[in-house]
């Protein structure tokens, strides 16, 4: 039996789970009888049932017989606590599966290495480690929640040729329709989306997911005077807005969606921001520039991942792009654009 196609597939479930599980990692898992898939799953949506559960209800009535003589494949290690739903280490044990295969531990400090412990004290021959680094891959927004008690912090902006994002006080479109889609489905992807002043004035942007499908991350703007006004986009109440603000009063007929939080600007303000989104279970958090919001991340190394987008223009002049040193770990062309992708490979916070 090839256990790193079995995972595969259970990492490949997982993943339609993308847009909905969050605070919740994605995982997926299939039962298997003699190289034969009775049953598949993921966890689909947050509260709903694991990924366990939804391999085990898949089987068919005819293969029902099978399944404490399959072996279980998850992408995680199964919970063994009681969440929102019963713990998966007594599903198993109740289905009297004998075999688990799992990718990598769960980093939750309540479950993380006792799910296997739990299973092999009852018995079941439990292997770890099988595409461990795609699984953790798979399930880093969750990690660095739990471990680092702040969101996944992912930069994401697009360049000329020549590195200037833009120019001052004026629009300018550096990437193609392509990559804007892709920066859509990022979108879609995190919690929040975070932009500095001087982009919600100057691009006035409505940070959805227009160009794609899912739901639309909590807005985020660093306002620290009110300057941006009640007409743009992002004091709209269409979507959930936090504005980060020294004077919280609350306007007159003001959305309910929309959120004036007082911060002290002088004081560590990325700590009090990541505090408030850990508390609020905000697992991820996408900032889309402009270039001072993104250096400000960089320099206190407060980021995970940059997505960087390099068109195929050149600006000349402008406000310059940021300046990030990682480790590139993908780099391809996107339609005459260039998408890189940087890990934060020194990140220690
Ligand atoms: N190419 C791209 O991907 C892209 C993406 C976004 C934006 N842009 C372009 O970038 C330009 C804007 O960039 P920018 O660098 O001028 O400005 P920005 O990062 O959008 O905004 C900077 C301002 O936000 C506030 N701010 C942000 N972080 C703060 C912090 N930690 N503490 C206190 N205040 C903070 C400050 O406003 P106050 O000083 O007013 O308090 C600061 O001056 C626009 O032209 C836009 O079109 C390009
Ligand atoms: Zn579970």
């Amino acid at each position: 039996m090839n256990y790193e196609n079995y995972i595969q597939r259970c990492f490949d479930l997982a993943r339609l789970g993308v847009s909905n599980v969050a605070p919740n990692p994605m995982v997926g898992a299939v039962l298997v009888y003699e190289d034969r898939i009775i049953g598949e799953g993921w966890h689909q949506k947050h509260g709903e049932a694991h990924a366990e559960v939804n391999a085990v209800n898949s089987v068919s009535p005819a293969d029902r017989h099978l399944i404490e003589k399959s072996t279980l494949f998850v992408s995680l290690e199964p919970c063994n606590i009681f969440g929102k739903t019963p713990p998966c280490t007594d599903l198993i044990l109740r289905h009297k599966i004998r075999k688990v295969v799992i990718s990598c531990l769960d980093q939750t400090p309540e479950v993380s290495g006792r799910g296997v412990e739990l299973l092999r004290k009852a018995g079941v021959d439990v292997i770890t480690g099988i595409l461990q680094e795609k699984g953790e891959a798979l399930t880093n927004i969750r990690h660095t929640f739990v471990s680092k008690k702040r969101p996944y912090i992912l930069l994401k902006f697009a360049q000329s040729k020549d590195g200037y994002m833009g120019r001052d006080g004026q629009q300018i479109w550096i990437s193609n329709a392509f990559s804007k889609r892709i920066a859509h489905r990022l979108r879609s992807q995190l919690s929040a989306i975070l932009v500095g002043t001087n982009t919600a004035l100057t691009d006035n942007p409505r940070l959805d997911t227009r160009h794609w499908f899912g739901r639309s991350p909590l807005r985020i703007v660093i306002d620290r005077e009110r300057k941006v006004p009640d007409t743009h986009f992002l004091m709209d109440g269409s979507q959930k807005t936090w504005v980060i603000t020294e004077d919280a009063t609350q306007p007159e007929n003001c959305p309910p969606n929309l959120h004036f939080i007082r911060m002290k600007f002088d004081e560590n303000l990325h700590g009090q921001l990541l505090a408030r989104l850990f508390d609020e279970k905000i697992t991820s958090l996408l900032v889309e520039g402009g270039a001072a919001t993104l250096q400000s991340f960089i320099d206190i190394g407060l980021w995970d991942e940059a997505v960087i987008f390099t068109g195929n223009k050149m600006l000349g002049e402008g406000i310059e792009a940021p300046k990030i040193s990682g480790t590139v770990t993908e780099e391809y062309p996107v339609a005459g654009d260039v998408l890189t992708i940087v890990k934060n490979t020194s990140n220690s916070r």
